[in-house]
């Protein structure tokens, strides 16, 4: 990537998340500069190491009200296993992760590469709007992962509306009151409905919104600096553009014991805001310093996401398939409502030089 290309690129995409979640990053840009910043009984981290160490060191409160766990949990009646610890779910934690490693990407391949083989060529002669083809590629891969017949646009909806309650739950900003009403009561009804086994219904919700937000994110980074991979470059370029975009920026915590992370003491107790994005180096120029800065939009330690191969994967596809067409951004909008930093249309055309 050159840096004139990279520039405009991460300039468009700042846009995003900077009007879809103003004052969490004005807070967060404001504060970057240290490791760790203690606001009252919350405690922003933002260094890559002290980040790793709370994931990997730290006993975490994993069903506290506020954080991802605990707003899961709550959503759907303590089936959901966000999160949580225990025999029974660290051995439901394994077989997803093993699941997901190893059988699942050749299985459910063919059924995202049908949503791309489908939906991609609108773009020889008209328009491809990415939002939607997003949710109706991990709506095929969700129905493939869990066996559901159910349509897959049903399971999408549920799944993102659980999710943005669950989200959106601890995220400061105007307009961000708790979802705890009926509707984030119905919204976890009709995903355990769809899906009565928490273990589907965990991975929809942790599927469906990362990916939705980080498609079309990602992509419009390649339409803005003109940068289409090759099939010996996509799964690179994905697993750096998912570093560069971090579409899950933050992860919400609450520390269940004393510790001292990066040499600052916490407390039992305090709530951490775990800044995924500065973790990662997302916020500087330059390419990433090691696999950790790639893996840290991913988590780290036991909890660390086992989707992520299955999303770089996923992204590398989805690249490779738009690319003869080299297209450009007709028309964007940030989604002001969504859980997570991302576009509410982003609709592409074919570029000149094809
Ligand atoms: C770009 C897409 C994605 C991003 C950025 C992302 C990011 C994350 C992050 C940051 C976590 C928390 C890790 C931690 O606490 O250390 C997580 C957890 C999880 N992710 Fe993903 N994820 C993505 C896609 C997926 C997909 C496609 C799936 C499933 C097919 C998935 C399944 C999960 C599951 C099941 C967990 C919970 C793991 C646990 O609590 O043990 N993710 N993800």
């Amino acid at each position: 990537m050159t840096p004139a290309a990279s520039r405009t690129a991460r300039r468009r995409d700042r846009r995003v998340y900077l009007r879809s979640h103003p004052v969490l990053f004005a807070l967060l840009c404001a504060t970057r500069r240290r490791p760790v910043v203690r606001i009252g009984r919350t405690v922003l981290v933002h260094g890559a190491e002290a980040y790793r160490e709370v994931l990997t060191g730290v006993p975490l409160d994993r069903t506290a009200p506020g954080t991802t766990g605990g707003a899961g949990a709550r959503l759907t009646d303590g089936g959901l296993l966000f999160d949580q610890d225990g025999g029974e779910h660290r051995a439901a934690r394994r077989a997803l992760a093993a699941e997901l490693t190893s059988g699942a990407l050749d299985r459910i391949r063919p059924h995202w590469q049908a949503v791309l083989a489908a939906r991609a060529p609108a773009l020889a002669d008209g328009e491809l709007e990415l939002v939607s083809l997003s949710r109706e590629l991990t709506g095929a891969t969700v129905a493939a992962l869990t066996g559901s017949g159910h349509p897959p646009e049903a399971l999408v909806r549920a799944a993102a509306e659980a999710a943005s309650a669950a989200v959106r739950d601890h995220l400061p900003g105007p307009g961000r009151r708790p979802r705890t009403g009926a509707g984030a009561a119905a919204a976890a009804a009709e995903l355990t409905t769809l899906l009565p086994d928490p273990l589907d219904a965990m991975l929809a919700v942790a599927a469906v919104n990362t990916t939705v937000a980080a498609l079309p994110r990602a992509a419009a980074w390649c339409a803005a600096a003109g940068l289409w991979p090759t099939t010996a470059t996509a799964p690179e370029l994905a697993a750096e553009l998912l570093r560069l975009t971090a579409p899950s920026p933050i992860l919400p915590r609450v520390a269940a014991a004393d510790a001292t992370v990066a040499g600052y003491p916490i407390t039992a107790g305090d709530r951490l805001v775990l800044v995924a994005r500065h973790a990662a180096g997302a916020h500087r120029t330059g390419p990433a310093t090691g696999p950790a800065a790639t893996q840290a939009v991913f988590g780290a330690g036991p909890h660390a996401c086992p989707g992520a191969g299955l999303a770089r994967a996923q992204l590398a596809d989805l690249l490779l398939a738009l690319a003869p067409y080299r297209p450009v951004v007709r028309r964007a909008r940030v989604d002001r409502r969504a859980a997570l930093p991302g576009y509410a249309e982003l609709t592409l055309r074919a570029g000149r030089a094809r």
